[in-house]
């Protein structure tokens, strides 16, 4: 599927996940345990740890560039304040340059220090060869995403992922090309379904403490994928894999590969 559908069985990025090892090991903002979550350090380190496929946070600067960083400011993982000598500092209201210039590694470990905020574009020419790629829409417009993802040459490597409903169905009408996938909490609701098989979702990803076993057969029985986040116990692993959850989320991919080659 390469613009012509969206019965997300067709789309390439679905076809290779559903051809991985079960469960699949989803990087959770890169190998967030053992490194600053969202970095390109991270995310090379995921790829060494054994995960297929790579979680991402994704905002938009004030000049309009796709960024990977977690929250809508930039206090929590990089230097900003100190720079800044001022709190609450937006991503939305930062440029691309400003941003590049801060360090956001340092707060992790000092080791860390002189890693960047990468840019999306930098990720997908960097990553996308090695891994699928999740990226999950926490901020700035469809267009904006769109543009950075639409001609670039591994925009089937990747899926977009969001909360919000809305902003998907906005992705699918304006990029049937596109691999989705909805994000949840809570109860899996009749109107959440709907939604989520009408709009051409090929993934459900679900929090690890909410899902339930009825709302798996269903995932499954509509021929979908699941995936929990962010599962960070052999147990919880464990139960993914008696369930029969397609990929699992979590900061330590490398135990989780573990425990898969193990059996
Ligand atoms: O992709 C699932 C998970 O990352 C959602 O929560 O807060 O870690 O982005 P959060
Ligand atoms: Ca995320």
């Amino acid at each position: 599927m390469d613009g012509t559908g969206c019965d997300p069985r067709d789309h390439p990025f679905f076809r290779a996940l559903r051809s991985l090892p079960r469960p699949i090991i989803v990087a959770h903002r890169g190998w967030s345990a053992r490194f600053p979550e969202n970095t390109l350090c991270a995310f090379d380190a995921a790829v060494g740890a054994g995960a297929e496929m790579l979680e991402f946070d994704v905002h938009e600067t004030a000049d309009g560039h796709c960024v990977c960083i977690h929250d809508e400011t930039l206090d929590r993982t990089t230097d900003a304040v100190a720079r800044f000598g001022r709190d609450a500092i937006g991503v939305a209201s930062t440029t691309l340059a400003e941003i590049r210039a801060l360090d956001a590694g340092g707060w992790f470990e000092p080791r860390f220090t002189g890693e960047r905020v990468p840019t999306l574009a930098s990720v997908l020419d960097r990553l996308a060869p090695k891994l699928l790629l999740m990226l999950e829409h926490k901020g700035g417009s469809v267009t904006t995403l769109l543009e950075s993802l639409v001609s670039h040459p591994a925009r089937q490597r990747v899926m977009v992922q969001s909360f919000d409903l809305d902003f998907v169905a906005e992705c699918r009408s304006r990029a049937p090309w596109l691999a989705l996938g909805a994000l949840g909490e809570g109860v899996l609701d009749d109107d959440r379904w709907r939604r989520i098989t009408e709009l051409g979702i090929g993934l459900v990803h679900w929090n690890v403490h909410d899902l339930r076993a009825d709302d798996l057969a269903k995932i499954r029985g509509a021929d979908l994928l699941s995936c929990v986040y962010t599962a960070n116990s052999e147990v919880e692993w464990l139960g993914c894999a008696t369930m029969g959850i397609t990929a699992v989320t979590t900061n330590h991919p490398d135990r989780l590969a573990g425990l898969r080659n193990r059996g």
